[in-house]
């Protein structure tokens, strides 16, 4: 099966009421872990690739490593840029084997906003690959951009951009934030903004960023082997399964994927001062990616058993 675009995906997501898992990828280990998983659930997957990824692993590489991940497994798999910020960029994914992207322009003014994410929008579908933008301001690091504060979306802006744009899926803000720590206290997301942006795009994917749940299992296992990611908290795994039940249809993660892996190294370091092969603790780290994106997918997102 050559790779997919998420079209599919997320009609079958949207009426089935379960959310695909939308994970990032650097290096073969953590792919090989995600499709490990993916192929023992039976689940479509999303690898995505940030700029960063990019820059750090060559996008030839990540490339010829997606190929592999669905010539292995044979599931629907799609190749997704995450969070593009240029025309440029998004054009350079397309020419390249993505099958989906995305365009970051949330921080830009919304007339603006819609300009570019149609730009992007024209020149992706023309060539059959589909586009996802943003609306709305995440608290946090978004595309190098701090925000102090939610930006929650504007259900009231959501029509006039989905239908100016032609855009396929739409990432917003509901109380998401990137990183290991999401929340000082509470852990809320504002569900009445989904539900209002449910009402008005009928049908239509929504996106959750920054939807690692931070498992407390990592954090504990990073604090006793020596790092520190003391108060780290994530979305509670029952928020998420709410928001995949609604229209809620890629949900990414990214931070969890790597507290699995630091942990695990850490543990394996403390517990076998005497290794020095990569192999003895890339192997483990690769398991537990393969463990925890299993969880995700059969007691989160529902998407075991739709591949
Ligand atoms: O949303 C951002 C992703 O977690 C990717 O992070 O830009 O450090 O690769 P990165
Ligand atoms: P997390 O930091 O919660 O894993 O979010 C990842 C993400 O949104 C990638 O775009
Ligand atoms: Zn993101």
């Amino acid at each position: 099966m050559p790779l997919v675009t998420t079209t599919e995906m997320f009609k079958k997501a949207y009426k089935g009421g379960y959310a695909i898992g939308a994970f990032n990828i650097n290096n073969m280990e953590t792919i090989q872990g995600i499709v490990e998983a993916g192929v023992e659930t039976k689940s479509p997957l999303i690898l995505q690739v940030s700029k960063g990824a990019r820059q750090y692993a060559n996008t030839t590489y990540l490339k010829k490593l997606m190929e592999a991940a669905v010539q292995e497994s044979n599931l629907p798999i799609a190749f997704h840029l995450d969070h593009g910020d240029s025309f440029e960029l998004c054009k350079d994914c397309v020419d390249n084997g993505f099958t989906s992207v995305m365009i970051d322009a949330s921080h830009m003014p919304f007339e603006e906003n819609i300009a570019l994410t149609k730009k992007v929008v024209e020149y992706a579908h023309d060539r059959g690959v589909v586009v996802e933008a943003e609306l709305g301001k995440l608290a946090g690091i978004e595309e190098h951009v701090q925000n102090d504060t939610h930006q929650y979306t504007d259900p009231g802006e959501v029509e006039e951009f989905v239908s100016k744009t032609g855009v396929d899926s739409l990432a917003i803000a509901i109380g998401t934030s990137h990183g290991a720590y999401k929340f000082k206290g509470k852990a809320e997301l504002r569900f009445d903004i989904l539900e209002k942006i449910e009402k008005l795009l009928p049908d239509f994917p929504i996106v959750l960023h920054g939807a690692s749940s931070v498992p407390q299992k990592f954090v504990d296992l990073i604090d006793k082997y020596g790092g520190n990611v003391k108060g780290a908290q994530g979305v509670p795994e029952e928020l998420l399964r709410k928001a995949a039940a609604m229209s809620v249809c890629k949900i990414n993660i990214d931070s969890d994927i790597r507290l699995a892996v630091t942990a695990c190294i850490r543990q394996h370091f403390a517990e076998h001062p005497e290794h020095f092969d990569p192999r003895q603790y890339l192997s483990p780290a690769r398991t537990a990616i393969k463990e925890m994106v299993k969880h995700k997918i059969i007691n989160v997102l529902g998407s075991d058993g739709k591949a």
